[in-house]
């Protein structure tokens, strides 16, 4: 099926948190989101299965562009919609962008138990760079990835 990725617009924003809440255990909320739209140096991009661009997303992605760094603060695909490739174009589009602008380098942190996104990551080149023990709570750490553009 095809996978188009496009800016996420303010009709979005509560499928985005169906996904967020449907990921996490400490979800962003509706206006954490709603405030990322409107900050100049973040991107929320989606990632919309079939040909219709303007129906409901099925995961999107957040970073912030600031100075040479792009940093990956917040991505997720809905449960039903994993495995079929629209983490890898999410992030594949970000790297892309990043390149373009002129970063350095891609940045982000993953729990460390967290296997699923540590390979999605891995399959892009990310190193894993330092461990940021107890990050996410006790027992919880956090990796700290990188991508040198
Ligand atoms: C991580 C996540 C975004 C991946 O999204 P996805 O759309 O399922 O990923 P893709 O289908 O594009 O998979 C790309 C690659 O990631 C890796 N991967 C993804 N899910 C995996 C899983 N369950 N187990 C092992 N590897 C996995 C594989 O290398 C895969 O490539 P392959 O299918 O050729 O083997 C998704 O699992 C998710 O939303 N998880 C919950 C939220 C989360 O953990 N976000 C990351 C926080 S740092």
């Amino acid at each position: 099926m095809a996978i188009h990725i496009r800016d996420a617009a303010t009709r979005d924003l509560l499928r985005i948190v169906e996904i967020e809440q449907l990921a996490f255990t400490t979800p962003w909320s509706l206006g954490a989101f709603r405030r990322e739209l409107t900050l100049p140096f973040s991107r929320l991009t989606v990632a919309v299965s079939g040909d219709d661009r303007t129906a409901p997303p099925n995961g999107f992605l957040c970073r912030w562009l600031v100075a040479d760094e792009c940093h990956v603060l917040n991505v997720a695909v809905h449960p039903d919609h994993r495995r079929f490739g629209l983490g890898a174009r999410l992030l594949g589009a970000t790297i892309s962008e990043a390149r373009q602008k002129g970063a350095d380098v891609v940045t982000l942190e993953v729990r460390r138990s967290n296997l699923a996104a540590r390979r999605l990551y891995r399959k892009f080149d990310f190193e894993e760079r330092r461990l940021r023990r107890h990050y996410y709570g006790p027992g919880e750490d956090a990796i700290v990835m990188e991508l040198r553009l």
